[in-house]
């Protein structure tokens, strides 16, 4: 059966893997080398697995991991647009690779992820940039080869932007960052809009994935030597929203854990709106899930969390906090938090400072409100002046600081399981690793303890990661 007749896209695409395989090796034979292939990532973990694929669809299609830009004959930058600072990042790398294409003209240059969702961006590209060989977007990044093929058949620049879809390519390849651990989507796109964020405009509507799909994907992973998975979603809590089955996050949850050879099973993110009791009961109960939840606050005021679009209150966060400490005491709780919303004053970041000090985070991102395009809060008047941003932003910054040097000293003394993820960056007789709440261990090991879980004591706290010891 050809694959047309097998109807998949996710099919098609795997003869264009092929199609891109057989010009890697003519090109191959015309340069008498291998060709190399760099993608960078700039956003989060969703963006981190998408990196994943096409980097699968590169070495599928004959391509090496190249180490540096520089011999690259094909660099992806998948981009991420959350906040401004992500997007002046890509632009000053991109200024930096004219350099690189005019010394090697047959260097592809590609550019994908979120950022390239927004038009403004992609025309500022399209005149500034003309050195970009290849763009696309969130939508239709499982068409990589596909569009990878008509650029080197037509040798012109493409530029392919979907608005949307409610597709979802199951079946392509990966390139895993780790051999031992793994990111899974269980979910794309947002359908929350709080007022402050871009991500629903720039990934679309939310759609989850059936489990079998993705039980299966892990069943896979498991039987390649994954131990560790991570469930990836902007908002899990609402995961099976929109499925045919009847299935909420939480049952999910409980079949992932029911996999052989799993170990260890993390989620990200929680929305606090549709965190559910089911969910802490199944955390709690659960031996395979890790006892460390991400639940962004943004804000500890009521007004702000209002006009933020969130949905909670003050009082239902900590509701919910204190009940995920009374079922699990080890749980670590951390968080992000945006300093400098439109109309937000000193006294509003004396309530953040409030729940910082209640909530007892093990750990917070802090971030300064950037101004989204497009967004309802960037069209407010009420902007908050640099200078005030900063100096909240400071006060936000100490507190959680603080709190999680002082929160991770009650681990001192406690023998935990870790996750060996490497050997020691600095000291070669060293390996590090991760404990199920996500502090980072270093301890006496060699290299053949990388990706096994075993039992260390702390004997050390560093303020935010432990020395140890491995027990037995
Ligand atoms: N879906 C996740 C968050 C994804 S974005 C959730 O709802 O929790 C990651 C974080 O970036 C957010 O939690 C928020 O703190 C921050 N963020 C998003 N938009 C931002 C903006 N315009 N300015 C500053 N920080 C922002
Ligand atoms: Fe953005 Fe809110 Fe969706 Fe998170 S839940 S991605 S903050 S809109
Ligand atoms: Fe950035 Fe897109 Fe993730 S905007 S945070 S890479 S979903």
């Amino acid at each position: 059966m050809s694959s047309e007749n097998k109807g998949t896209e996710g099919l098609r695409q795997l003869e264009y893997i092929k199609k891109l395989k057989n010009i890697v090796n003519e090109k191959k034979k015309e340069l008498s080398r291998d060709l190399k292939y760099m993608v960078t990532t700039f956003g989060c973990q969703m963006n981190e697995r998408d990196s994943e694929k096409l980097s699968g669809i590169l070495r599928d299609a004959g391509f090496i991991r190249s180490e540096s830009e520089e011999d690259a004959d094909i660099i992806v930058y998948n981009t991420c647009t959350v906040r401004d600072n992500a997007d002046q990042r890509v632009f000053g790398r991109l200024g930096v690779l004219k350099r690189l294409k005019d010394k090697n003209p047959s260097l592809l240059i590609c550019l994908c992820g979120c950022m390239m969702q927004e038009d403004l961006i992609v025309e500022k590209v399209r005149k500034s940039y003309p050195h970009v060989d290849l763009i696309f977007g969130t939508h239709n990044n499982f068409k990589f080869a596909e569009l990878l093929v008509n650029v080197y058949e037509s040798g012109d620049k493409i530029i392919d932007i979907w608005k949307e879809t409610d597709e979802i390519v199951e079946d392509l390849p990966s390139e895993r960052k780790f051999k031992f651990k793994s990111g899974i989507n269980i979910m794309f796109g947002c359908n929350n809009f709080c007022s402050y964020c871009i991500v629903p405009y720039v990934r679309g509507r939310e759609r989850s994935r059936k489990s079998e799909d993705i039980l299966s994907e892990i069943e896979r992973l498991t039987y390649d030597g994954v131990k560790e998975v991570m469930l990836l979603g902007q908002n899990v809590n609402s995961y099976g929203r929109g499925l045919e089955e009847d299935i909420t996050f939480s049952e999910l949850l409980r079949r992932v854990c029911r996999i052989d050879g799993l170990e260890r099973v993390r989620f990200m993110t929680s929305h606090p709106k549709d965190l559910s009791d089911e969910l802490i009961e199944v955390m709690k109960n659960e031996e395979k899930i890790c006892k460390h939840i991400h639940l962004p606050l943004q804000s500890g005021s009521d007004k702000v969390l209002s006009d933020m679009n969130r949905h909670y209150s003050k009082e239902k966060y900590l509701g919910i906090v204190k009940k995920l400490r009374e079922a699990m005491p080890d749980i670590a709780i951390t968080t992000d938090i945006i300093v400098g919303y439109p109309g937000e004053t000193h006294e509003d970041v004396n309530e953040t400072l409030d729940v910082i000090e209640v909530a007892q985070y093990e750990g917070a991102f802090t971030f300064e409100y950037s101004k989204r395009t497009g967004t309802p809060a960037a069209s407010r008047e009420d902007q908050v002046p640099e200078d005030v941003v900063k100096t909240e932003f400071d006060r936000v910054l100490k507190a959680v600081q603080n709190m999680a040097a002082k929160k991770a000293g009650r681990f001192t003394g406690r023998t935990l399981k870790v996750l060996v993820e490497g050997v020691n960056d600095r000291d070669p007789s060293m390996v590090t690793g991760r404990t199920e709440q996500n502090y980072v261990v270093h301890f006496k090991g060699d290299r053949s303890l990388v990706g096994s879980i075993t039992e260390v004591e702390l004997t050390e706290c560093m303020g935010f990661y432990f020395l140890g010891r491995q027990i037995g």
